[in-house]
């Protein structure tokens, strides 16, 4: 460090760091060992290493085109920064923003050697969500002991179905199914992901017939695909934690099977997708429909089949 080494005060350790030529905020002040949360590890993917910049503004570089696109995302002022994401050249003072004492836990990230990962990790991926129709009224109906050796017959199914082509069972919720199909595993993860639905569909019809004649109701399902970017992260407390993926794709596969509702069909995959598979299957309609949360209408696709020699 010389003399003309810039330097934060960073608040509230009320501690002078010197950044280094070459080195950020967040790296100089996890160098420091201040505990700054830094989720994505370091790339503008979070919002988690924010710092409130409180004096010496006009020493910080201007912002990354990628924080940029955070702080108009998430209607960031001027006087907050990615600490990532900032270089310095002069004294600045800044508190950061994510500090309680949960976080600090949370930014365990920040044990030696594991200095600066990232929490999660970026993926491409088709996703799968599949729920059983009606299940409220199916379940308050049986036994809970017929419900879980029922879903249990369903879920066995479905799970070689997913495996079969080439997917993951992510989790079960409920009566619900989240598979993923990694692009990065299988270049054809779209048309697997397709192939799967169609499988359940075929499972669900194969199971119908035993709860018909064991309870004299109906086993239907509707299944929901979409296409994009996922983040895959550990979720959970210290007694029980799963790997899991999160994310826009995740959710508007969500919304997309329960578009089935809607349109009354049991089988819809997005517009993205679509486009993926389209020489490979059967379509049936596509309807415009509004996703809860999304804006505008989205067309969706229903599948019902397979092209001859896919
Ligand atoms: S660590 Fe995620 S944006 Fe800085």
């Amino acid at each position: 460090m010389t003399d003309s080494t810039p330097t934060v005060f960073c608040l509230p350790d009320d501690k002078h760091v010197p950044v280094e030529e070459g080195y950020n905020l967040l790296q100089a002040l996890l160098i420091a060992g201040i505990n700054v949360a830094h989720a994505c590890g370091g790339s503008a993917r979070c919002s988690t290493c924010r710092l409130h910049i409180l004096t010496g503004a006009e020493n910080c570089e201007p912002r990354t085109a990628a924080e940029q696109e955070m702080a108009e995302r998430l209607k960031f002022d001027d006087s907050i920064r990615l600490a990532c994401q900032t270089r310095i050249k002069g004294e600045v003072a800044a508190r950061r923003l994510i500090l309680d004492m949960e976080d600090e836990e949370n930014a365990s990230q920040l044990e030696e050697g594991n200095m600066g990962e990232a929490i999660g990790r970026e993926a491409t991926a088709t996703v799968l969500f599949a729920d059983v129709k009606s299940f409220t009224s199916l379940s308050d109906v049986l036994p809970p002991y017929d419900v879980i050796h029922l879903l249990n017959r369903y879920f066995r199914r479905a799970g070689a179905a997913i495996q079969r082509n080439g997917g993951h069972v992510d989790c079960y919720i409920g009566d619900g199914i989240l598979a993923v199909f990694r692009w990065e595993e299988h270049e054809d993860a779209t048309l697997r992901a397709v192939k799967a639905g169609l499988d359940l569909l075929e499972v669900a019809t194969g199971i119908s017939g035993y709860v018909e004649s064991w309870y004299g109701r109906g086993f239907e399902i509707r299944v929901g695909i979409h296409s994009g970017p996922v983040v895959a992260g550990r979720l959970g407390d210290a007694t029980m934690q799963r790997d899991t993926i999160i994310g826009d794709t995740v959710n508007t596969a969500s919304r997309i099977e329960n578009a089935c509702k809607e349109a009354g069909v049991p089988f819809l995959i997005s517009a993205p997708c679509m486009e993926m598979v389209r020489d490979s299957v059967e379509a049936g309609r596509t309807f415009a429909l509004e996703l809860r949360g999304k804006e505008g209408t989205h067309d969706l696709h229903e599948i019902t089949g397979l092209k001859g020699d896919s």
